[in-house]
């Protein structure tokens, strides 16, 4: 008996891996985390499994239900939405399950991030504008920040900022990005990202509070920062035609000469 826990994906049932699918489909027991899952996810699963809405459960009911699971030699789909590296809760049902010695594995999902930034057809890295992407949130009545994690200090770095859970506190978010990036800092809110009724808005921090409105609450992502809708920016010198590298070696002395590395000659 194992627990498959499983990144559930933003949303559409079919962003899942081919692998959660499969895991979904074979277990005879499905907890989903109900807040974020929709139904439509929930068809994968066979006919006559056990599925547990665990939005309404403490972790103990949890654990319960997935000892039961296991006394009765059942795997166990644990669905959690997006990726489960970050705010799944999956970090607290792992070490129950260490010291109660139940077996399970984890399979990545497609994180709610990427969802927001495909449905902007964007590239949140692009080359002389922004190298890095910082995942965040605000902090919430459940938890809080620590000390050092404030937008303030992130946006210091002028990375591009995904911030999670927090289209509810628009003002604090543009107050605390404003005097960093600028009121014409391009912002991105994809709200349920990759569900039928997804919607986006593109505002600049001047102006996002205006811009979104009251009905986009909860499962939204803010994506701010510089290269967002950004139309100057570098060209990779990945791609290049002079740039030497091991699949296109250039040049009177290649750094990776095509024999070395390339056996079949191809490259
Ligand atoms: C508890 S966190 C879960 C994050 C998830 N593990 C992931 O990989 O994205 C919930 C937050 O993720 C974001 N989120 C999750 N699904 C989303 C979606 N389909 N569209 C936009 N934001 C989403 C929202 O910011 C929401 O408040």
């Amino acid at each position: 008996m194992t627990v498959h826990f499983i990144g559930a994906g933003p949303g559409a049932p079919d962003l899942l891996t081919l692998r959660a699918r499969d895991l979904i489909a074979a277990c005879p027991v499905c907890l989903y985390a109900g807040s974020l899952i929709p139904e439509a996810v929930l068809a994968h699963c066979p006919p006559d499994a056990r599925i547990v809405n665990t939005a309404p459960m403490s972790l103990d009911q949890i654990i319960d239900e997935i000892a039961a699971a296991h006394a009765e030699g059942k795997d166990v789909a644990r669905l959690h939405s997006g990726d489960l590296s970050v705010w799944s809760a999956m970090g607290e049902q792992l070490r129950r399950l260490r010291a109660l010695g139940i077996p399970y594995d984890v399979t990545p999902g497609v994180p709610s991030f990427a969802a927001a930034a495909a449905a902007l057809g964007a590239e949140l890295t692009l080359p002389g504008v922004v190298q890095s992407v910082v995942l965040t949130r605000t902090s919430g009545r459940a938890t809080a920040m620590p000390a050092g994690e404030t937008l303030e200090n992130f946006a210091r770095t002028g990375a591009v900022l995904a911030i999670h859970l927090s289209v509810h506190v628009l003002d604090r978010v543009v107050a605390e990005l404003v005097p960093h990036y600028g009121a014409d800092c391009p912002v991105a809110v994809v709200w349920r990202a990759s569900w039928p009724d997804q919607r986006i808005v593109r505002a600049t921090l001047g102006t996002l509070e205006t811009a979104v409105g009251a009905e986009m609450e909860r499962t939204a992502l803010i994506l701010v920062g510089r290269s967002i809708g950004a139309e100057d920016f570098d060209e990779s010198r990945l791609y290049a035609q002079d740039y030497d590298r091991r699949y296109r070696p250039r040049g009177t002395d290649p750094r990776f000469p095509e024999t070395a590395t390339d056996p079949e000659g191809k490259a």
